[in-house]
């Protein structure tokens, strides 16, 4: 799998994303040898920059982020092909230099008119971006070439917002143009969900509400929102993390087995589940946010959210979620779903932890037994990448005792082929054209709809509950839980 004659055009290629993500995620491409020999980088944004000061910034940001070790070949033979354009999103000049860029790339570089957009902008412009390229005759390819549209997160703000967004894009790009990135998807360990459930036969049999008594899906954050006040303020974690990553990882592990490997099937399963969902009626007693407070963070002492440079002191964001879901499918329902993010937490930890029903009964000792915890089949998906399978076994000696022991699968013992990261897999799907790890339009509107009525209640309901940073979240979080008989696991 390597790209053919192609380039990228990253606006807002100045932000934070794309120093440490993209401009790196490109370099360790090029270094596996996954890129053409004349792939073309080209900047957007405004700054007064001249060719030679951007591929500057690109190589600080390689240097400083990159997997792959630096070799002074690979960067030599990919600056050639870096370009950087000046200006604003409105700017009709600007835009008209993109374009004899991108043809002047094509003769020099073979690029083939083949080239990628992507959006790294925060989404009140992407209307406008948009609108230009098809304006300047950019989104229309040579005859034989593409064009391709990126798209980051957030698809909008709620379900009204993302379809707006959707109709824009829509208007310009045709739906197999549009790669919306959802990072998480270009995870291994995400993708190891359908290796593990549907290359295997040992789990799928017990994958249903016959044997599994609820799913928590955690993504702990020991970060606060550094320096994006003003990206978080008034989105929060549930908009910022469950509307994508956490519910992609339900719909996952939900979701049944495509009829093939393409992106058309998984998308159709994936919306099954999607379409399912439920929230409870009482969001009151099985939802629950939480703002961080002031506390220590690995033997460091933090501020708290409201106390953050640019955040309104006032300010109602949630920086933590829970949220109870149910999949109304013949396979899960009445099963919960537990799902939980926060920043500021513990550790840093993602995880999918299916868990079992207890034994119906236990012919032992009781007093040997009543620390027997469920059985639990935990994917982690990072940091320490892997499956944990966790069940009973006889403690040694002469009397009949059973704990808790675990079985681990680690990627770092088990291959020694390293993983490539997130966005290096995304990039280059989208030069492939491989939309299997891309939501559509209905997987985003779905999600939207599941967490619209939830971001409603909690606007008209109070407050976030308080947590001090380092903690595990919110009492209530716990509380929640509880009542269900329950408890959240501590990773
Ligand atoms: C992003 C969110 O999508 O994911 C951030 O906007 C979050 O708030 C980040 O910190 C986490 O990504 P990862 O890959 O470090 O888990």
């Amino acid at each position: 799998r390597i790209a053919g004659p192609s380039g990228l055009v990253i606006f807002g290629v100045t932000g934070d994303l794309s120093r440490k993500k993209l401009m790196p995620a490109v370099y360790d491409l090029a270094n596996r040898g996954l890129l053409p020999p004349g792939f073309s980088l080209v900047g957007f944004a405004r700054r007064d920059w001249a060719d030679e000061d951007f591929a500057a910034v690109v190589h600080d940001a390689v240097k400083q982020h990159a997997r792959t070790p630096f070799r002074e070949e690979v960067w030599q033979q990919l600056a050639k092909g870096m370009r950087f354009v000046p200006g604003e999103f409105h700017d009709d000049q600007a835009f008209d230099t993109l374009r004899k860029t991108i043809e002047d790339l094509d003769k020099v570089q073979g690029t083939g008119g083949n080239f990628a957009f992507y959006l790294s902008v925060p989404p009140k412009f992407f209307p406008n971006v948009v609108e230009q390229l098809k304006k300047h005759g950019l989104a229309d390819p040579p005859e034989g070439a593409w064009r391709r549209a990126v798209i980051e997160k957030p698809f909008g703000h709620d379900l009204a917002s993302a379809q707006e967004l959707n109709r824009i894009v829509h208007g310009v790009f045709q739906p197999n143009e549009v790669f919306r990135i959802d990072h998480y998807l270009g995870k291994e360990t995400v993708q190891n969900i359908l290796a593990l459930r549907f290359a295997n036969t040992m789990f799928e049999p017990i994958w249903n509400r016959s044997y599994v008594d609820h799913v928590q899906i955690t993504m702990a954050e020991d970060i606060g929102i550094g320096g994006r006040a003003g990206y978080y303020d008034g989105i929060g974690s549930a908009r910022d993390v469950i509307q994508n990553h956490l519910l992609q990882l339900l719909a996952l592990t939900a979701m049944e087995e495509p009829g093939s490997f393409d992106a058309d099937a998984l998308v159709a399963e994936k919306i099954k589940v999607l379409g399912a969902v439920k929230i409870p009626d009482d969001l009151g007693r099985h939802t629950v946010r939480g703002q961080y407070t002031h506390g220590w963070q690995g033997g460091e002492e933090v501020i708290g959210y409201l106390e953050e440079e640019g955040i309104d002191p006032a300010s109602t964001t949630d920086t933590y979620a829970a949220v109870k879901l149910e999949v109304t499918t013949r396979r899960w329902a009445g099963v919960p779903f537990y799902l939980r993010t926060g920043k500021r937490l513990g550790r840093r930890v993602t995880e999918i932890a299916v868990v079992f029903q207890r034994a119906p009964y236990l012919p032992f000792d009781s007093y040997a037994t009543e620390e027997l915890g469920e059985n639990a089949l935990v994917i982690r998906v990072q940091p320490d990448e892997g499956v944990t399978v966790r069940f009973g076994s006889k403690v040694p000696g002469t009397a009949m005792e059973v704990r808790d022991v675990t079985m681990d699968f680690a990627y770092g013992e088990s291959f020694t082929e390293s993983s490539p990261e997130a966005y290096e897999r995304l990039i280059l799907d989208v030069l492939l054209g491989d939309a299997n790890l891309f939501p559509r339009t209905q997987e985003v509107e779905l999600s939207w709809k599941i967490l619209d009525p939830i971001e409603d209640y909690w606007e008209k309901h109070g407050k976030p509950a308080r947590y001090q940073s380092g903690t595990w979240g919110p009492a209530e979080a716990d509380e929640m839980l509880a009542r269900d008989g329950r408890s959240w696991r501590r990773p």
